[in-house]
């Protein structure tokens, strides 16, 4: 990225005094763009040490999230107003005009200033060069935004709904299409609803916190959340669920002291389902998580199922790779965490610490250094696209492409054998995605099961009868427009007794 003075800027004129909220927006779209970062991630650390003030953040997140999920649309857009093609135009550049399209298209910023503040930052970062192709294209795209009558599908280019609605829904609502006919083929083609489940991932989520059993509970939460200022209510499912309408959690003392953690209300919903599905037989009181990092529902899990009487809280370490011996495990029941990434590893100890019966090993969910049908119940949480957290992910739909299944597909799978492998006769695996795509839901366990004459699905449904809308089972799928939640599939089996 060129700084403000750059070469570019040098000559006649002053360094162009840039908003600093635009600025920082762009830094966003270029880690994203240059460095792969993840917006959520990268975002909250910026705002923190920028010492803008709250309306201003406000501002930045905005433009930044609205622009990185627009991004195909803006393209889209930019496109009609440029001979070059979008993908031509240099990197810098191309994410300040985006940032000046979204907020065209988007805002409420009047289109003179958010011309000349594009210009600005187009100076500022990529020199005088630019400026008067910068300048022709903000005026092309304000014009035709004027023109359409805000007529986005006809601005767009969009197919008309009645001859294509998949492209027409795509472009309207700025996703990829392959994902616009996975939500539809998933919603059983309901055009309508399918259009409120694309729109869900633009809203901006509530931050939703997990009360953890056994330490806190969630009056405790919205007792601090009050006192803070912040509007929190209860969730709307778990019975451990707080959903927050905006601010910063760090500032609740449960949750700054590991009490209570940020966790989506569909994950708090798996780990609930997989605890109160009973177990045949006589349970030894191990429960596994394959793959545990950063460790969100092994807490929630530790808190449900473990023994927390007698010893006193342990932070948990990682072990690598050899796990706790027979006769610690033995002693109560007792949480087996794997993660094979070192840095993941560490984050689920971190979130594991003070469960006196928890244990944390980094090691590859395949070949989990237990014996076999040694668990009660295992978690199998497998790495996925991520189709379901679009809403957190602002750039995840344009980056995410479908080839990108060919490689998962085969580790779920994998991973699902193992967990089966793994659990005892009478015993209860969970496979969760956070996801609803049916190539890495559906079809990994039909494929799965299909195969094993050990295993039977169970209604998922039944272990959660407090949420609404599950469709026709056996398997649970939730939805950001349905229930508020990430869109979490579940599919709960069972090991058969010979
Ligand atoms: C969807 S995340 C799990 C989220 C976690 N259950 C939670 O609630 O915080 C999937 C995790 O699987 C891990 N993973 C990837 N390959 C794995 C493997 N072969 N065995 C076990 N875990 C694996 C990833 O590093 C990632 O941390």
């Amino acid at each position: 990225m060129s700084p403000a003075g750059s070469p570019g800027t040098r000559g006649a004129r002053p360094p162009a005094a840039v908003d600093r909220p635009r600025r920082l927006a762009w830094e966003v779209l270029r880690a994203v763009d240059e460095r792969g970062s993840y917006a959520n991630l990268l975002l909250p650390s910026l705002l923190a040490g920028s010492g803008l003030p709250a309306r201003d953040r406000g501002f930045v997140t905005e433009l930044a999230y609205g622009a990185l999920r627009a991004q195909g649309t803006l393209d889209g857009l930019l496109d009609t107003a440029t001979s070059r093609p979008v993908r031509d135009i240099d990197p810098p550049l191309r994410d300040a005009l985006r940032l000046g399209a979204y907020q065209l298209l988007r805002t409420r910023v009047p289109a003179r200033a958010a011309v000349a503040s594009t210009v600005d930052l187009v100076r500022a970062t990529s020199g005088e060069r630019p400026i008067r192709f910068a300048n022709a294209v903000m005026r092309r795209v304000a014009a035709r935004i004027a023109e359409s009558g805000g007529d986005l599908a006809q601005l767009l280019g969009a197919p008309r709904f009645d001859a294509d609605p998949i492209g027409h829904l795509a472009v309207v609502n700025a996703h990829p299409r392959w994902i616009v006919e996975v939500v539809a083929e998933v919603l059983g083609d309901d055009l309508d609803e399918t259009r409120a489940a694309l729109a869900a991932d633009d809203e901006r989520p509530a931050v939703h916190l997990v009360a953890r059993p056994g330490r806190t509970d969630r009056e405790r939460l919205l007792a601090e959340a009050a006192q803070e200022g912040l509007v929190a209510a209860p969730g709307l499912y778990s019975p451990f669920a707080v959903r927050l309408d905006g601010g910063d959690p760090g500032r609740l003392p449960t949750v700054a002291s590991g009490l209570a953690a940020v966790q989506d209300e569909g994950s708090q919903l798996v780990a609930l389902a997989l605890a109160r599905t009973a177990t045949v037989g006589r349970d030894r009181g191990l429960t596994v998580d394959l793959c545990a990092g950063p460790g969100g529902k092994a807490a929630l899990l530790a808190g449900l199922l473990t023994d927390r009487s007698g010893a006193g809280p342990e932070p948990a370490s990682v072990s690598e790779p050899a796990p706790p011996s027979g006769a610690a495990l033995g002693a109560g029941a007792s949480l087996l965490a794997l993660e094979p990434r070192a840095t993941r590893a560490g984050l689920v100890a971190r979130s594991l610490a003070g469960e006196p019966r928890a244990w944390v090993v980094r090691a590859d969910g395949r070949a989990a250094p237990l014996p076999a049908g040694s668990a009660d119940r295992v978690l199998v949480d497998v790495p996925c696209t991520g189709l379901g957290a679009l809403r957190r992910r602002p750039e995840a739909r344009w980056r995410r492409i479908p080839g990108d299944l060919a490689a998962l597909v085969p580790l779920q799978s994998a991973l699902l054998v193992a967990a089966l492998d793994l659990v005892r006769p009478g015993g209860v695996v969970a496979y969760a995605t956070c996801s609803p795509h049916p190539a890495e839901t559906v079809e990994v366990v039909r494929q799965v099961t299909g195969q094993r004459a050990d295993t039977s699905v169970l209604d998922a449904r039944l272990a959660l009868p407090e949420v609404d809308a599950l469709g026709s089972g056996p398997f649970v799928q939730l939805w950001p427009h349905r229930h508020g939640t990430d869109a979490m599939f579940m599919a709960l089996l069972r090991r058969n007794q010979n």
